[in-house]
């Protein structure tokens, strides 16, 4: 017995070194050190025959024969849950100390820097700055605004309409609606905001931009005023000399009308695609507002008057930033926004 648990250990032995997968290693373990049926269990079992002399000997032999394979598995168990976590250690390692990839700014989009700083300029001249809703009533788009069903100037902007007397805004001049309604007389306010038309889209035409509107109401506002505003808005804009000039225009809410142009900045006047060869741009249509306008706003003709202009917000930043094609602006091309971080 005492040979046999002697070679038992030689060879388990052996079989642990050579051992090369943890399962392979555990069936080593049942086979030889289980509790039942496993070669030492057996070789147990077999000492109750043994005289009582010997079976002190051997069983002490026995417990040291188990201990030395159990404590061989138990190492060669540990070696392998070692590598194992090495290599998971290697797949997840991350170094800390790495430098941060660095910030990306965002950068504010040229229709918004433009209209920030308008803001900014008629704010500090006591205007407020209101906004209303793209989705408009056919009535504050048209009707107050002294344009009825029937009138052809509802024809001058093609309109997306919607249900229920609804449509989107074609330009931002319901606002002075809502302003005059909402805060009443002396007014002084803009709305900037995102305008809608059913246009065909070319490099100067979009079925979607943004105007500017500005609105001022108070006792005997003249045609000087108006012309004093503007200029302050275009020297606040472009920083610079710019040739302007003023014709009539009509729009049914004002009355006297006028556009006022400014020559080309892309081309300076030569003719180009966006100024559609001209030279010029038109870029603030304005006026006198109309009676019928201050009184559908609840204010009273015979008492207060004002001016009102529209700006093409989009056009305009076309113009400052020389920018050739109206499209750039829509598309959301971050290679094209970046310019201006
Ligand atoms: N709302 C007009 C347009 O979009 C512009 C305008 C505004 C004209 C205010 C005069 C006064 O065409």
């Amino acid at each position: 017995m005492e040979q046999q648990l002697a070679e038992l250990k030689a060879s388990a032995l052996a079989r642990i070194a050579a051992v090369s997968t943890p399962d392979e290693l555990e069936a080593i373990r049942i086979e030889v050190a289980g509790r039942k049926g496993s070669a030492l269990a057996e070789l147990g079992k077999g000492m109750g025959k043994l005289p009582a002399e010997e079976k002190v000997k051997v069983g002490k032999l026995l417990n040291e024969t188990k201990t030395a394979v159990e404590s061989a598995l138990d190492a060669r168990k540990a070696v392998f849950e070692e590598a194992a976590l090495n290599v998971r250690l290697e797949s997840e390692w991350l170094d800390i100390t790495l430098p941060a990839p660095g910030i990306r700014p965002g950068a504010l989009h040229p229709v918004t820097i433009l209209q920030k700083e308008i803001e900014e300029l008629f704010t500090s001249m006591g205007f407020a700055v209101l906004s209303g809703p793209e989705v408009e009533t056919e009535f504050n788009n048209f009707d107050a605004l002294n344009i009825p069903a029937d009138h052809p100037a509802r024809d001058m902007q093609d309109t997306f309409w919607l249900e229920g007397g609804h449509l989107l805004r074609t330009h931002t001049s319901p606002v002075q609606v809502r302003g005059m309604k909402r805060l009443g007389p002396p007014l002084r306010m803009i709305a900037p905001g995102r305008v809608f038309r059913n246009e065909e889209v070319d490099p100067s035409h979009e079925h979607t931009f943004y105007q500017l509107e500005g609105m001022m109401i108070d006792r005997e506002v003249s045609v000087a005023h108006l012309i004093y505003y503007m200029k302050m808005l275009l020297q606040g804009i472009f920083k610079r000399e710019v040739t302007v000039r003023l014709r009539p225009g009509y729009f049914p809410f004002v009355e006297p009308g006028f556009e006022l142009d400014i020559q080309c900045l892309l081309c300076g006047g030569k003719g180009c695609p966006v100024c559609k060869q001209s030279g010029w741009v038109e870029l603030l249509p304005c006026g006198l507002v109309h009676p019928n306008v201050l009184r559908l706003g609840g204010i009273d003709p015979e008492q207060w008057n004002g001016f009102a202009f529209g700006l093409g917000l989009t056009r305009l930043a076309m113009m400052r930033y020389a920018i050739d094609d109206i499209r750039h602006l829509q598309g959301g091309d971050v290679r094209f926004l970046q310019q201006f971080a």
